[in-house]
């Protein structure tokens, strides 16, 4: 938060549930586009345990000038029975991970990962249309993203995944949801493909091996991560050295501030 910026009665307040809490940087960025554009809203994270989650939704529909809430881990399931409302994009992803106080406290839940993930894409000057993508990784944001991707027009979305179940589970939910989208279940080989995207969390510790075999890769493909720390992960490193265009992780939290205000009803 910059130095002018004040928080004052008038102030549109914004939350994110997190346990642990140090490791949440969404707010930092968010308080910081906030100020760039002048608006009167800020953002706190709050440590919030699990055992606790019930009683702080109960005191936030209380608290007036609060306009909504990020929710991360590990409340993005938990949250969801707790809530008035929960969007058909969150409903079929399976989790929230935004939620908007409505006058008189009814809140409702959205999935805003998926859709910021995409138009990140976009930002970085990559598209889905009609483009065959190769998925590693079927855990929580794999969800999200695979039903974005498909609903953005991907022709094919084959998904790789260590458990192989959970990656024809998810191919079957995506096909079954966007049947344009061919979806199935996969190796975890590059070629042929053009875009491939890392969504396991191998390359967010420091000696993690590559989630794949980038000597396969091919200067037209184009390669994304959702791994926002570090932001060039040795998968992002060695695909920018053999020519692919790539995305960073941290694209698709940026992309979610502009849905964060449509949410919300800032006019941009
Ligand atoms: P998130 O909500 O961040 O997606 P998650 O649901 O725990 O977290 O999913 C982590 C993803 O990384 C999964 O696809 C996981 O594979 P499994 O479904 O087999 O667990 C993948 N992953 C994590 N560590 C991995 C490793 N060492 N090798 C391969 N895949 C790994």
């Amino acid at each position: 938060m910059s130095a002018e910026q004040r928080i004052t009665g008038r102030t549109g307040i914004l939350f994110i549930l997190a346990d642990p809490v140090a490791h949440v940087v969404g707010s930092d960025r968010l308080n910081a586009r906030f100020a760039a554009e002048g608006l009167d809203m800020a953002v706190s994270p709050l440590h919030v345990q699990p055992k606790d989650l019930a009683a702080v939704i109960g005191t936030l529909r209380l608290l007036q000038n609060v306009r909504g809430f990020g929710v991360t881990i590990p409340h993005k399931i938990a949250v969801m029975p707790l809530l008035d409302a929960v969007t058909p994009r969150a409903r079929l992803i399976g989790a929230v991970n935004f939620v908007r106080r409505n006058p008189g406290g009814r809140l409702t839940g959205d999935n805003l990962d998926g859709q910021g993930f995409v138009d990140g894409l976009a930002a970085s000057g990559i598209g889905l249309a009609g483009r065959r993508v190769l998925q590693l990784g079927a855990g929580g944001a794999g969800r999200a993203v695979a039903f974005a991707v498909a609903e953005a027009g991907a022709s094919a979305l084959f998904i790789h995944n260590r458990t192989a179940a959970r990656a024809q589970a998810l191919a079957e939910a995506v096909g079954a949801a966007w049947p344009g989208c061919a979806a199935a279940s996969g190796p975890d080989d590059p070629r042929g493909f053009d875009v491939v995207i890392n969504t396991t969390s191998m390359g967010m510790h420091e000696g993690d091996p590559l989630p794949m075999d980038v000597g396969r890769l091919a200067a037209s493909t184009d390669v994304a991560e959702i791994i926002m720390t570090p932001a060039l992960t040795p998968l992002l490193v060695a695909a920018q050295a053999r020519g692919c265009r790539i995305s960073l992780g941290t694209s698709m939290l940026d992309a979610q501030y502009g849905l964060v205000k449509q949410l919300l009803g800032i006019p941009s």
